[in-house]
């Protein structure tokens, strides 16, 4: 056996957060990472630092022996280092009162290298302005820096609070396999070869939806997982192929108790994590409120201006377009934006906006001043007769020194334009609260999207999704006027959340099938086990799935769902720490049976 360095059969008598003043005096032995080092001529000051805290370290040389101040010179950045010495308080004009060990330093009188480190690529003592691509290449380093070590931590606090909510309400977390069925969601499965059986492939799953729906008709009542969850999609800021959700199926409910669920597991981690008081229950709108007043399904309720729907008041100019819509009306409409104060904002910034407006698919965006209770500028002209100036201002809502904003044409079309430039101006112009959370939840989506593509209805959300009560009468005959017990949970601007009340009953889930052109083969070919399983009393029940990394991102401050992730993947899903994806062996894939096309 090698002899083991003496110092290390000791343990640290405190961590690198614990000393004060009142432990003046005492003795203790610290164990950390060399974070700085200052040579003041003679005195050094080493900053030793764990996932604790820092401690000030001094090594006197009137103290030490020359060996040993060598011996703490030779310390270089990220060293790791073992001191022993003794408390003492600092000089008054020493204290750092931005540090809780502040007020203290260790006198060192015994120090141990146990380790050396090569120069870090980038400074971890100070925020700097290293690239995130050489961040993430060295993610062991970024994790020791302060922000992504605390987001890691507020991680860690929050999935805690959340099993134990939830296993006090009589949750039970259950796995769910990683290895799955190849499954009919809205992304592209990662795959993965089977060797025992080739020319067969698991799935990773996308979700553990249909497992947690089996779950219930196993008679567990009340599932969570904290779950991993695998899509092969095009990557964003607030996307990751692989990420969490805090995954909740329940027995016998409506939404209502979903949603009151939901509430209550929000409000603990409020409490136990951030120390406020949340107020529950969040307001509900249903999805047509949402898209009218403020063109999208997740609306940040913080921007203090919302759409009007303003196509009467509007054809009583002479423009053909909003004539257009009314003549149109309820299938086009034309919506205005009165946004307070930015009557100033310059051709540019109005011309900006324009061009998100075309992005999302309106034809334009009419613009015009609201001064001296008139139109000034843009479509004034066009509103010079009469009182249709006043009249289009009172229908948008807008006051002098207003901007207003006006999209025309299809209903959907014009109404999400208006509502990505109310985001934009929004972001850009109105001061917005991080930290003022505003909870909403977006129910009774449509059942079903008409897929352009297939030229066919598409299940929205997914086809065990169930139709509102009082639609269901109208499922087959006209299924674009079927809304569903489907619900989002959103706030400033962002889907934390999404989930459904199930089909439970075989001859919904059947009509259903039909309306998205699924065959019964087909069906049961991709999900007959979870169809076979309805047949032996599947109760009814409903869930949701919330998306964890989202909400530590929002709770805890971040600029993307990267920040939220110990171990995160790039844009185009690689992990750069240690080169997922990667080749593999000849060997191995000879043996799977598959070949590669060159
Ligand atoms: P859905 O697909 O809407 O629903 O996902 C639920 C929530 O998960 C988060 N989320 C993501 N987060 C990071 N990266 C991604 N690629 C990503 N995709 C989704 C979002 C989203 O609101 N099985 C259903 C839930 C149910 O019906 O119970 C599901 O997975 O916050």
């Amino acid at each position: 056996m090698t002899a083991v360095e003496p110092l290390l059969q000791r343990r640290r008598t405190h961590r690198g957060g614990d000393l004060r003043p009142e432990h003046a005096g005492s003795r203790a032995r610290l164990m950390g990472w060399a974070h700085r080092v200052r040579d003041h001529g003679g005195v050094l000051f080493l900053d030793l630092r764990d996932r604790y805290g820092i401690t000030q370290v001094v090594f006197r040389p009137e103290k030490l022996n020359a060996k040993t101040m060598e011996h703490a010179r030779s310390i270089g950045s990220e060293f790791v280092v073992l001191v022993e010495g003794t408390v003492m308080c600092r000089p008054k004009a020493m204290e750092n009162p931005d540090l809780p060990t502040g007020g203290i330093e260790v006198e060192a009188d015994a120090l141990s290298i146990l380790n050396t480190s090569r120069t870090p690529p980038f400074p971890l003592d100070e925020e700097g302005s290293a690239s995130e691509d050489l961040r993430l290449r060295y993610r062991y380093l970024d994790l020791r820096r302060e922000p992504l070590k605390q987001s890691i931590v507020f991680r860690h606090n929050m999935s805690r609070s959340v099993r134990e909510y939830l296993s006090d309400q009589d949750f039970l977390e259950i796995e769910t396999p990683l290895l799955v069925k190849p499954t009919p969601e809205g992304a592209r499965d990662y795959v993965v070869p089977s060797r025992l059986q080739p020319g067969k492939f698991y799935a990773l799953p996308q979700s553990p939806q249909l497992y947690k729906q089996i779950l219930m008709v196993a008679g567990f009542d009340r599932y969570f997982q904290i779950a991993k969850c695998l899509r092969d999609e095009d990557q964003r800021a607030d996307r990751q192929a692989e990420f969490t959700q805090i995954d909740l199926e329940m027995s016998f409910v409506s939404e209502d108790d979903v949603f009151g669920v939901v509430e209550g597991m929000l409000e603990a981690v409020f409490r136990r994590c951030m120390n406020r008081e949340l107020k529950i229950p969040f307001p509900r709108m249903t999805y047509r409120e949402a898209m009218d007043r403020f063109g999208s399904d997740k609306p940040d309720l913080r921007i203090p201006f919302e759409i009007r729907n303003v196509t009467a008041a509007a054809a009583g100019g002479t423009m053909d377009k909003f004539k257009e819509a009314a003549a149109n009306a309820p299938e086009h409409v034309t919506g205005a934006l009165a946004v307070p104060g930015q009557a100033g904002a310059s051709r540019r910034e109005i011309d900006a906006w324009e061009a998100t407006a075309k992005l999302m698919g309106a034809s334009g965006l009419a613009w015009s001043r609201v001064k001296g209770g008139g139109l000034d500028g843009g479509i004034a002209k066009f509103f010079a007769e009469g009182d249709a100036a006043a009249r289009l201002i009172e229908a948008a809502g807008a006051s002098d020194g207003d901007l207003l904003l006006l999209a025309s044409g299809p209903r959907a079309k014009a109404l999400r334009a208006l509502g990505t430039v109310r985001t934009h101006i929004g972001a850009q112009k109105c001061t917005l609260d991080p930290a003022d959370f505003r909870f909403v939840w977006v129910h009774q989506f449509p059942l079903f999207e008409w897929d352009e593509a297939r030229q066919a209805w598409g299940a929205a959300h997914h086809i065990f999704t169930m139709p509102l009560d009082e639609h269901l009468a109208h499922l087959e005959s006209d299924p674009g006027r079927v809304h569903a017990q489907l619900y989002d949970l959103a706030a400033n601007g962002i889907e934390l959340a999404s989930g459904s009340i199930r089909i439970h009953r075989k001859d919904i889930q059947e009509k259903v099938l039909r309306i998205i052109g699924m065959s019964p083969e087909e069906a049961k070919l991709k999900f007959g086990f979870l169809l076979e399983s309805f047949e032996y009393g599947a109760p009814p029940h409903g869930g949701i799935a919330l998306g964890l990394d989202r909400l530590v991102v929002l709770f805890h401050g971040g600029e993307s769902i990267r920040d939220a992730i110990a171990f995160p993947k790039t844009a185009s899903a690689t992990s750069l720490m240690d080169g997922a994806p990667a080749p593999i062996d000849p060997e191995d894939l000879k043996e799977l049976k598959l070949r590669l096309e060159t």
